[in-house]
């Protein structure tokens, strides 16, 4: 099948650099030692890194071929490969739910956190956390939540770069913007990493990170393994559809692939030993949440010896990190927006920013003026099954990383493992039977369905 007048990459590197970049964001620094740290530590990410590798990877190369084979818009590829395989059309809604429900809903609330993560660069770099008392800290998290004009203004300003970048194209935008970031990203995390092995608490990380406590798993933490890897490995929200979409014919799609996640992983584990160290050389708690960076590390900040310059590192690092992904979240919509109606590149960013920005809000007041406001309370429904207040905000994320993500997880691998002709998969990967080919459409037939079922019926509390 035709990619026709598509754009591509310009190279392996620079798809790789883009993938990556997605791949890597505010899931593996923000969120991964968070949501680790609230199941308990090493049996979470040893159940993290298995769902990696044996779900998440197989959907990402799935993903990968689609798109590439369909050379369209997220949307658009599906509906091409049904056609091909002879499969019904409406196989194309997985689409419309992963680049809307998933991707812009997606969006919505991670450049709100990022937003956040921005504004938390000038405090780093004003010295606003030196000797920073656990209570200030606490009363400055506090004072920039509460106070929904402030979080507005960083969550448009987010939003504003990411459609700047967006807009510009394929290759004078994403493209120019990885090339310069990535690197940047890796030599600020190592410089942090380092930091923080030779002034961190080892013992009790390794501990932490190392040492399986299997009691603390469970079918709400299965879930919440899961919904990390999916959101983690960029997968089942559009992202790597589109991305597929620009690949170049000759780069083989199982080894960038595999790739993808192995850098993603370890990203994620060095994020982890980077912070720590640093949260048990202070004697704070692991487990803080979401507020594990935003409260938890600039206590840490604070007392350490070059405190401030870490801290700005450290958020110039997930700033980078966020742009990169957010960038990605927005491709899968732009491309439907210039396929279907025909816009430029530009409108359709704008419009669909203005989309995400909108949605955000919603997130935006669940912090300050509409804490309270459950929208479910109607319906008994108090209380998320991650044990979670059900406010906007937390709705909106559970819905998109537990709901849409699996479920749109579970419904790609069965399209591709029982629909699409194995032939043309077999073709565009570019593999003969047997071997690396077999272990992968066993996975994406067989493994991914049953272990997707699984998890959410048991994460969802249906047994
Ligand atoms: N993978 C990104 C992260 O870990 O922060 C988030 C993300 C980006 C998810 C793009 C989905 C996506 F399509």
């Amino acid at each position: 099948m035709a990619g026709a007048a598509q754009v591509q990459w310009s190279s392996r590197m620079a798809f790789i650099f883009a993938a990556v970049g997605s791949a890597v964001g505010l899931g593996n620094i923000w969120r991964f030692p968070y949501v680790a740290g609230e199941n308990g530590g090493s049996a979470f990410i040893l159940m993290y890194i298995a769902f990696v590798f044996l779900i998440g990877l197989p959907v990402l190369i799935a993903e990968l071929s689609i798109g590439r084979r369909g050379g369209k818009s997220p949307i658009g590829s599906l509906g091409a490969i049904a056609k091909e395989s002879a499969a019904n059309p409406k196989w194309a809604w997985l689409g419309h739910i992963g680049t809307f429900g998933g991707g812009l809903g997606l969006l919505s609330f991670y450049s709100v956190i990022a937003g956040w993560v921005m504004s938390y660069v000038i405090q780093a770099a004003t010295g606003a956390f030196s000797d920073i008392t656990a209570d200030a800290a606490t009363a400055a998290m506090g004072e920039f939540t509460s106070n929904a004009g402030t979080v507005t203004f960083w969550h448009l300003l987010f939003i504003m770069v990411t459609v700047v970048i967006v807009g510009k194209g394929i290759k004078g935008g994403l493209e120019k913007a990885v090339t310069y970031l990535m690197p940047l990203l890796f030599l600020i995390i190592l410089l942090l990493l380092g930091y923080s092995l030779a002034t961190g608490d080892m013992v009790k990380t390794a501990e932490f990170l190392f040492t399986p406590d299997w009691s603390k798993i469970n079918g709400s933490t299965a879930l919440s393994a899961l919904g990390q890897a999916f959101f983690s490995l960029s997968v089942t929200v559009g992202t790597m559809l589109a991305y597929g979409s620009y690949l170049p014919k000759d780069i083989s799609l199982h080894k960038s692939g595999a790739l993808i996640a192995t850098a993603d992983t370890l990203v994620a584990l060095i994020a982890g030993l980077a912070i720590f160290p640093l949260v048990f050389a202070y004697g704070l708690a692991p487990d803080a949440g979401p507020s594990l960076i935003f409260k938890t590390l600039p206590i840490a900040f604070g007392q350490m010896p070059g405190g401030s310059f870490i801290a700005t590192a450290f958020f110039v690092l997930l700033t980078i990190a966020a742009i990169t992904s957010s960038i990605s979240l927005l491709e899968p919509g732009v491309a439907y927006f210039e396929e279907k109606f025909g816009m430029t590149r530009w409108r359709a960013a704008i419009i669909g920013g203005a989309i995400a920005f909108a949605v955000g809000l919603m997130t935006v007041f669940s912090w300050n003026d509409a804490a309270e406001f459950l929208p479910l309370a109607w319906m008994g429904l108090e209380q998320l099954p991650n044990g979670k207040v059900a406010n906007m905000g937390e709705i909106i994320d559970f819905t998109v990383s537990n709901i849409i993500m699996p479920v749109g997880g579970l419904l790609l691998a069965i399209f591709v493992g029982w629909f699409v002709s194995r032939d043309s998969m077999k073709d565009e990967m570019g593999l003969p039977e047997g071997g690396v080919f077999e272990i992968w459409h066993v996975l994406i037939k067989y493994v991914c369905p049953a272990a997707l079922i699984w998890v959410l019926a048991s994460g969802l509390g249906v047994f």
